[in-house]
C-alpha cells in the first residue's frame, strides 16, 4: 500500500519535517533530527504533548493515559500516538537534549532465540534486516503481529565496539513476563525462530556517557536489568572508560528474582573494577539470605552505602516506577546534580 508523506510545520520557527501517514509525529521528527521532547514513546508519560494549530490528525491510541480530557479539549495530542492525515502546523517547545545521537529507523527483524534468566525473565535475540546503531542504555519499540501498539524494550547488548558506535544487526532484549500482559505473552509463548517483528529505534536519553570522568553507579530492578547490563557492557568495552569503577545494585523482591552477576562477571576486568550487590525486599525475616546479600530496598542501600559520595558519581537506573521514584527522591535529598542522573521510566 502506498504511503502519503505530510509536511509538519513547527509554529514560530523555520523547522519542519516530513511524516508518513503510518508514522507518528514524535518518531518522524526524531528521524529528521528534530529535538521533540519525549520519554516512554508508548502513550504513558505525557512528555511528548504538543498543540495542534492547523490540520487533521488521528490517534493510534485515543485512550492513552498520557493525555487527559482537559488536554483533548485544548486540542493537544501525544507526539508518540498522533498520525497526520494531511499537512499540520503544531506548537511545540523543542529541547536540544532530545536531539537523537542516532536517528531512529524502522526495520523488520527476525526472532533468533531466547534463553531464560530467572523464573519470569528471559532474553530474546533478534536479527534486524538493516543495521541499527544505538547507544548502550537505549531502547527500541517492538511491534508484534496482532498486538495493539508497540512495546518498548531496552537493548541488553552493547551499543558500541572498541569505542566506536557501530551499527549492528543484533538486538537482545530482557523481558519480564507480565501477568496478563499481551506483549510479553506473545514473546514468551508464541514466537518461533524466524518469526518477524517490526523494530523501531533507538530511543531514550539514558545512554552511557563515555566522556564523563566519574565512577558509575547502576541500579536495576526487575527487567530494568537490560539497560543496566548494556551500560555495563558498554563501559567495560570502552577504551575511554578503562579507569572507571562500577557499582551495580540489583533490587529484587525474592531470592528467585536475583540475577545479573553472571553477565557482569564475564566483562574484562570486572573483578578489579566492578562490584555487584543484590538487595532483597520481599523475603520474610526468617528466610536466610546468601552471604553478601542485603535485605531492604535498593534506594536505601544506595543512600547507606554511598551517602554524599554519590555527588561524584554518574548514576544510571531502570526498573519499576516505585523504585525509580524512591531512588530519585534519595538522590535529590543527597544533593546529587541531576545532570549526573540518567533514567527512562518503565511504564
Ligand atoms: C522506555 C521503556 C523501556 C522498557 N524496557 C523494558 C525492558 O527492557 N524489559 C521489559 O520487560 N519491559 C520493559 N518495558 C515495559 C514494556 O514496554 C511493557 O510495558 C511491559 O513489558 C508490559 O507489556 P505487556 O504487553 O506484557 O503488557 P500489556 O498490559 O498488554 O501492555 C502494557 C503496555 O502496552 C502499551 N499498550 C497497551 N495497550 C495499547 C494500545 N491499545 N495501543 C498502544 N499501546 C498500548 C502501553 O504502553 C502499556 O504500558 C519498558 C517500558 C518503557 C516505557
Ligand atoms: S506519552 Fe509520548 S513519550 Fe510518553
Amino acid at each position: 500500500m502506498s504511503q502519503a508523506i505530510h509536511l509538519i510545520q513547527l509554529a514560530g520557527s523555520d523547522q519542519s519535517f516530513p511524516c508518513a501517514d503510518n508514522d507518528t509525529l514524535l518518531r518522524a521528527a526524531l528521524r529528521s533530527g528534530i529535538a521533540f521532547p519525549y520519554e516512554c514513546n508508548v502513550g504513558s508519560c505525557g512528555n511528548c504533548k504538543f498543540e495542534l494549530l492547523e490540520g487533521v490528525m488521528s490517534s493510534c491510541w485515543p485512550e492513552a493515559p498520557g493525555l487527559s480530557d482537559k488536554d483533548r479539549a485544548r486540542n493537544r495530542g501525544l507526539g508518540c500516538q498522533s498520525k497526520p492525515s494531511g499537512p499540520l502546523q503544531i506548537k511545540l517547545r523543542t529541547s536540544e537534549k532530545y536531539a537523537p545521537q542516532h536517528r531512529p529507523v524502522r526495520t523488520m527483524a527476525s526472532f533468533v532465540s531466547s534463553k531464560s534468566i530467572t523464573h519470569d525473565l528471559s532474553e530474546f535475540k533478534f536479527e534486524t534486516a538493516v543495521p541499527v546503531a544505538f547507544l548502550s542504555g537505549q531502547y527500541a519499540l517492538v511491534q508484534m503481529a496482532g498486538i495493539a501498539g508497540p512495546r518498548a524494550y531496552s537493548m541488553s547488548n552493547v551499543g558500541l565496539i572498541n569505542g566506536h558506535h557501530q551499527a549492528g544487526h543484533w538486538m537482545e532484549f530482557q523481558v519480564r513476563r507480565v501477568p496478563g500482559g499481551q506483549g510479553s505473552a506473545h514473546l514468551f509463548d508464541q514466537l518461533a525462530p524466524g518469526d518477524q517483528v517490526e523494530i523501531d529505534g533507538p530511543y531514550g536519553m539514558a545512554y552511557l556517557r563515555e566522556d564523563v570522568e566519574r565512577d558509575i553507579l547502576c541500579v536495576a530492578g526487575g527487567s530494568g536489568l537490560a539497560p543496566m547490563v548494556s551500560i555495563a557492557r558498554g563501559a567495560f568495552n570502552s577504551p575511554k572508560m578503562s579507569a572507571r569503577k562500577m557499582h551495580f545494585i540489583y533490587g529484587a523482591r525474592t531470592l528467585q528474582d536475583v540475577c545479573g552477576l553472571d553477565m557482569l562477571q564475564t566483562l574484562p576486568n570486572w573483578s578489579s573494577r566492578g562490584n555487584y550487590q543484590a538487595v532483597i525486599s520481599g523475603e520474610p525475616e526468617e528466610t536466610p539470605l546468601p552471604n553478601g546479600y542485603l535485605r531492604g530496598f535498593a534506594h536505601d542501600t544506595v543512600a547507606q552505602t554511598f551517602g554524599e559520595t554519590l555527588q561524584q558519581m554518574e548514576i544510571y537506573f531502570a526498573g519499576p516506577a516505585l523504585m525509580g521514584q524512591s531512588l530519585l527522591k534519595t538522590l535529590i535529598d543527597l544533593k546529587v546534580p541531576m545532570d549526573q542522573v540518567h533514567f527512562d521510566q518503565f511504564y
